[in-house]
């Protein structure tokens, strides 16, 4: 039987047939080439460029700072170490919110200046126009609901969304409008496990989840955070598969005392 690790090239349609033979998609953050080269050759499905990249590469408080332009230059270094994985890239906050004809420009820059496989943006029914649009020039579309980081000062917090019937009443409606608008894959993040999977069950595409617990076609995790690099963000859903931080501070520190001890380099490491 043939598995994720014998598919050589991950499309749109290869992660729709997973979905229907109930394999799980893998998916995480990349910002940059030399991550994302490991990332490609360890087999992750999908690449996000997230613009999470406003928080882990630029340190900013939200999502929101980052621009299109640094988008496309983070988009561009994952394109580069990429064989196997799908690349999709957010389309930033700002980029997408004013008209339908924004949103398509800026997904056609992501396109042509990354050389991107797919573009994502967040929201339902306000940003429908705008995936149809998209579409129209043959650009995949992931969509995001429940946690949507760019709306973080309208939300005022980063609980979990969809709780109450009407909210959750809601979300499903705008998971069915993304689907009949065209979109590929939908990620859901932070809503309740129960919602999830209905979603999920509701839909004929790839429902991705990122603390919507495991009844969804897939996970998403921000490398970063399962990494262990950054150590700032701890919620609930978040499994820490290495403690980089640590690591690479241990590692910092010790070749800082060997410099002061004149212990590198060694004979060895000269010429
Ligand atoms: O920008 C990002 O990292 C994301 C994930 C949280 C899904 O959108």
């Amino acid at each position: 039987m043939s598995t994720y690790k014998d598919v050589k090239k991950i499309t749109t349609h290869v992660l729709q047939e997973m979905k229907i033979r109930g394999e799980k998609i893998s998916m995480l953050t990349a910002y940059d080439y030399s991550m994302a080269k490991i990332f490609d050759a360890a087999k992750i499905d999908i690449l996000l460029v997230g613009d999470s990249a406003s928080n882990v590469m630029h340190g900013h408080e939200t999502t929101l700072p980052i621009t299109l332009d640094q988008m496309i230059s983070h988009a561009s270094s994952v394109i580069r170490a990429v064989e196997r994985s799908l690349v999709v890239v957010d389309l930033p906050f700002g980029s997408y919110q004013g008209n339908s004809k924004e949103a398509l420009n800026s997904a056609i820059r992501i396109m042509k200046e990354a050389e991107a496989h797919a573009v994502k943006l967040e929201g339902g029914e306000d940003v429908v126009d705008s995936v149809k649009r998209i579409l129209t020039a043959g650009i995949p579309v992931m969509g995001h609901l429940g946690l949507t980081p760019q709306s973080i000062y309208k939300f005022g917090t980063y609980e979990v969304r969809a709780k109450e019937d009407v909210e959750a009443a809601k979300l499903l409606s705008d998971a069915k409008l993304l689907e009949d608008a065209g979109c590929f894959a939908i990620v859901l993040e932070k809503i309740p496990a129960q919602l999830a999977k209905q979603v999920s069950e509701n839909l004929k595409i790839p429902v991705i989840g990122i603390g919507a617990g495991p009844n969804v076609d897939g996970q998403v995790l921000v490398s970063h955070d399962m990494l262990g690099i950054n150590k700032d963000f701890s919620p609930k859903f978040l499994r820490r598969y290495l403690n980089l931080y640590d690591e690479i501070k241990t590692a910092v520190e010790q070749y800082v005392d060997d410099v002061k001890r004149m212990d590198f380099p060694n004979e060895k490491e000269q010429y």
